[in-house]
């Protein structure tokens, strides 16, 4: 026989804090306390938070579920408890859980009865996916600007160094000369796809979930077009379940911010690269960089390096995301809570680093000599003197071979092809001509490749001064 529960004493554990306390009979341990808050982190949602309150409470009087008299007594109570907040004064407890509990215990204390009333035909759970689609919007609308930022950036170091040579390199092999500024447009164009993908995921992201209550809706005559009017959102979510345990959005903005990293690594990369002294393309500005506490002649590009690292985190919270939601039976769970402090280090990483590169970008010194001494190496215009031969009705094939037997030749010899004369060149295709040295030049080598999306600097000047006119 199953032993009867012991019934539960009035005032058996003084927890009156927590809103279901009427239900339970112990409390629960600092550390299962510590535990399931969230507080410490969603504070940061707070100001979102009283502005969906705001916003569903002025609904709530539109349609006479609260009176006129609650809403005033609610707007002023929230407005006390924002200056408080951003006067640093607000007491935050852990033992109220979470951002939602905390300041509408403040409102009880400061408005009495009407803030008792502000959570008719609401949950945390619409609640809390509003505050996250609230906060998330205004950090991509930051975000889209900072990288028109640095696309304005990079297209201005693009146009003064249209003209500067470097070997362009594929496998890390020298494989033909490109311009630093169509180099550094590659990058633009990066850029320019993550600011188009932000911008696509904001459209998901404004949506607005409340009314959806805990999971099924409200019996309450609510008006959620108004509410979303109120806060700017395009449209509201067509699936109460859904739009309560939705992070569809949250993923999207990961899955957006890794790539914009995972662009800013490579470019790290190449910085790095390019600042070593065996190759010596360029200098970063001192700002960025540290020096060794035991190697006096060290100058170390920390910054690019540490956001090659912070690519992890970022590609990490991706991760963690997907893993969170995948086993979630409909609708919430508290697993959900787990969805934001990795979104939160994703905006601010991707926020800091891309605020840090604009400027970083700006203090590029390009060394054009040792770009050019470079690309003079490893046989770079080797394929133009290919092409020479094909325009003079060689076929590919065949030139490619004679070009291969010339740099073999030279490799032996220890120069460069554009070092051998008319005649050296001749014997090793008889097509050759008086005028083949003008193609074997840098200069020559780039302008000819001046087509759409080519590498010539009357094409990357316009390029570059599309994306100043664009980002301007
Ligand atoms: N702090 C919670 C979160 O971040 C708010 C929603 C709580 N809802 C609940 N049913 N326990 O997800």
């Amino acid at each position: 026989m199953m032993k009867k529960p012991p019934a539960p004493t009035q005032n058996q554990f003084d927890n009156k804090a927590q809103a279901w306390s009427a239900r339970f009979s112990e409390p629960v341990s600092d550390l299962v306390k510590r535990y399931t808050a969230s507080v410490d982190f969603d504070k940061r949602l707070a100001l979102f938070d009283i502005q969906g309150s705001l916003a569903h409470a002025e609904m709530l009087a539109t349609v006479q579920v609260i009176t006129p008299q609650d809403f005033a007594d609610i707007r002023r109570g929230m407005a006390q408890i924002r200056d408080e907040i951003l006067a640093g004064q607000f007491q935050w407890l852990i033992d109220l859980e979470d951002v939602h509990l905390n300041i509408e215990k403040r409102l009880v204390e400061l408005v009495g009865d009407a803030g008792k009333r502000l959570h008719t035909g609401r949950s945390r759970n619409d609640q809390v996916a509003t505050d996250i689609r609230l906060w998330l919007r205004t950090e991509i609308d930051t975000l889209i600007v900072l990288l028109q930022q640095f696309r304005h950036a990079l297209a201005t170091v693009a146009l003064a160094e249209a003209g500067t040579i470097l070997p362009g390199f594929t496998h890390m092999q020298v494989a033909q000369p490109v311009t630093f500024g169509h180099h550094l447009l590659a990058y633009a164009e990066m850029f320019g796809r993550d600011a188009d993908r932000l911008a696509d995921c904001r459209k998901r992201v404004n949506v607005l979930p409340l009314g959806a209550a805990a999971l099924a809706g409200t019996s309450f005559p609510i008006d959620r077009p108004q509410v979303a009017d109120l806060l700017g959102f395009d449209d509201v979510c067509r699936n109460s379940l859904d739009a309560v345990s939705d992070r569809d959005f949250a993923i999207e903005f990961c899955a957006a911010a890794a790539l914009i990293m995972t662009h800013i690594s490579r470019l790290s990369e190449e910085l790095v690269i390019w600042m070593s002294p065996r190759v010596g393309f360029i200098d970063l500005a001192d700002r960025f960089c540290t020096g060794s506490s035991i190697m006096p002649q060290k100058k170390n590009p920390d910054v690019p390096e540490l956001a090659r690292g912070k690519t992890g985190r970022v590609n990490g919270n991706l991760v963690a995301l997907l893993t969170l939601m995948k086993g979630q039976p409909l609708a919430y769970n508290k697993d959900n809570q787990e969805d934001k402090e990795g979104l939160f280090d994703s905006a601010d990483t991707v926020r800091d680093t891309l605020t840090i590169f604009v400027d970083l970008v700006g203090g590029i010194r390009v060394k054009p000599e040792a770009m050019r001494a470079a690309a003079l190496q490893g046989f770079a215009t080797a394929t133009d003197l290919a092409d020479y031969l094909v325009k003079r009705g060689v076929p590919f094939r065949d030139a490619h071979e004679a070009v291969a037997h010339a740099v073999r030749e030279c490799e032996l010899k220890g120069c460069d092809l554009a070092d051998l004369s008319v005649a050296e060149l001749r014997q090793f295709h008889a097509a050759v001509q008086d005028d083949v040295h003008s193609v074997l030049t840098l200069e020559g080598s780039v302008a000819a490749r001046a087509h759409i999306g080519g590498t010539a600097p009357v094409r990357v000047r316009e390029a570059a001064q599309k994306i100043l006119a664009q980002t301007a």
